[in-house]
């Protein structure tokens, strides 16, 4: 998941699309990449309770110099009480100390260390998400991108969201066949879309002509109570009193789009 503008909503369509993948049964493993954390706090990932040890229980140990497989040594279960979520969302959780990853970044291979530590992991899951933060160059950027398969995009519309998102299009252009030669931008979402604004409908066409339309999910992710919420409640969207059902419902529907897109793409039929 990612976008060079920050705030765009990409942690919270992280959350969405885990629990929407959750609800439909599937094993998912959520990667923060972040050095925030925020999708760690808003998983309810448990790191240890002393600040000294919660460097080495978390991802930014892992990344230092990774052995084969070594992300399974600090996988968590989401922290929502359900079952639902608890028994199938794995969290790779994250620490400030994933800033520090940048001084090895001259190291040989250095950008392949999470697609190092991931395998053999992955292999558990049905899915894997990776929640990057707000840069395109950085070196936390590489090491995900190396990693993925698919880019998916969060967009609000917004001028400045609109051109990030043009520049992660056009750094995947360029840099791929060094970067990750099997990576593809799946698709954009639309976030924190309000219809009735003749500015966003008018962004809305521009976030349709920076790929063409079948590169944007048709679900609007609206702007909803319940996904301001949660920086505050990290709970399971579903639980959110407010509007809680309509945007758990989104993301279902963003979901359903994502695997078939995902599922398309791999097939060579999109
Ligand atoms: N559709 C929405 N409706 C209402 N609030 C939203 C919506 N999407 C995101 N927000 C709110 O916007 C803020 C930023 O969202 P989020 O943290 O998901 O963005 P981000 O792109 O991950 O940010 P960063 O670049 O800092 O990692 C949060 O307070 C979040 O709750
Ligand atoms: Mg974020």
């Amino acid at each position: 998941m990612a976008n060079h503008k920050g705030g765009v909503g990409k942690t919270g369509t992280v959350q969405g699309i885990v629990t929407a993948a959750a609800e439909a049964g599937h094993r998912v493993l959520a990667v923060d990449m972040d050095a925030q954390g925020n999708l760690t706090r808003r998983l309810r990932a448990r790191l240890p309770e002393a600040p000294e040890d919660r460097a080495a229980a978390s991802l930014a140990s892992v990344l230092q110099r990774p052995a084969l497989g070594e992300l399974g040594r600090i996988l968590v279960p989401c922290g929502y009480d359900d079952p639902v979520y608890r028994d199938r969302i794995t969290v790779a959780p994250a620490h400030l100390d994933l800033e520090l990853l940048s001084l090895t970044a001259g190291a040989a291979a250095s950008e392949k260390r999470l697609l190092r530590a991931m395998q053999g992991v992955v292999e558990n899951f049905d899915l894997v998400v990776i929640d990057c933060p707000p840069n395109l160059l950085s070196h936390q950027i590489d090491i995900a991108w190396s990693a993925a398969d698919f880019l998916i995009l969060p967009c609000e519309p917004g001028y400045d969201s609109v051109e990030a998102a043009r520049r992660i299009h056009e750094r995947v252009e360029r840099d791929r066949h060094t970067l990750n030669p099997d990576l593809t931008i799946a698709g954009i979402i639309v976030n924190r879309f309000r219809p009735n604004l003749r500015i966003h409908q008018r962004r809305e066409t521009d976030i349709l002509n920076i790929r063409g339309e079948e590169h944007v999910c048709p679900v609007r992710i609206h702007e909803l109570v319940a996904l301001k919420n949660q920086e505050e409640l990290a709970q399971p969207l579903r639980a959110d009193r407010i509007d809680g059902v309509k945007a758990a419902d989104q993301f279902r529907d963003v979901y359903a789009w994502v695997t078939k897109r995902i599922n398309a793409l791999m097939e060579g039929t999109a």
